[in-house]
């Protein structure tokens, strides 16, 4: 059907699953959040009181869980067992320990199928951390976004809900810690593919970087 897989990684706060949205909408592909499905694990173990250490626990409730990713206007829609979480996925008690689940082998086995399935058609933009490297390494376009540190915090910090009581130093504490964990775990850390085509994003605008990324994907295909 000529269309191609994107692949987009990159460090927490980078900016992926904005330009990731917007590069999915000018082709009309389909964006896929990976984040988002490892925030619906951890926002449900919270919920439940399972802790990460737990793993034989969080496995077995892992595998029963229903989670679904609905295409919808401005981006996309999470579900856990049918009840919307778009909202409280993105909370910073979940981020805070996002990536505490996120170390544990199986359950990145179970989420990386889930993963592969959505992109068997082609026509997807994915973003995450390994998704160059491990849950698409076929991907005809692989980008790795990266941006300093102070840059993300400083994004997330203008975007950010102001009931939430948080100063720019400690987002960026934050941030580096995640990025961290990120890197440092042994399953599929956040590194980027050999083949991917670095942006530092750093001073571009949103606009350009979302520019940049479909006219590889015009080139390739
Ligand atoms: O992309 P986002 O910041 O929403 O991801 C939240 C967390 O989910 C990351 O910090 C990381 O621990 C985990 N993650 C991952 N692999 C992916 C996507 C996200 O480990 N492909």
């Amino acid at each position: 059907n000529g269309k191609l897989n994107v692949a987009i990684d990159g460090p927490a706060g980078a900016g992926k699953s904005t330009v990731a949205r917007r590069v999915a909408s000018k082709l009309s592909y389909v964006y896929v959040d990976t984040g988002a499905m490892y925030r619906a694990v951890t926002y449900y173990m919270l919920r439940h009181e399972i802790k990460p250490e737990e793993v034989d626990t969080v496995l077995a409730h892992v595998r029963k869980l229903d989670i679904e990713l609905i295409p919808a206007e401005g981006g996309q829609k999470v579900f856990l067992n049918g009840e919307e979480v778009s909202g409280p996925i993105r909370s910073r008690e979940v981020t805070g320990v996002v990536s505490l689940y996120s170390q544990i082998e199986d359950l990145r086995h179970h989420l990386v199928e889930m993963q592969r399935k959505m992109a068997l058609r082609k026509g997807v933009v994915m973003d995450g951390r390994d998704i160059g490297t491990t849950v698409l390494p076929d991907a005809e376009v692989k980008i790795f976004m990266t941006a300093s540190v102070r840059e993300r915090a400083l994004r997330r910090f203008k975007e950010l809900d102001k009931t939430e009581e948080v100063t720019l130093d400690q987002l960026e504490r934050e941030i580096a810690a995640r990025d961290k964990l990120d890197q440092e775990r042994e399953v599929s850390p956040l590194r980027q593919a050999e083949d991917a085509f670095v942006l530092d994003t750093t001073s571009m605008s949103i606009d350009e970087v979302v520019e940049h990324i479909v006219t590889r994907c015009m080139e390739v295909r």
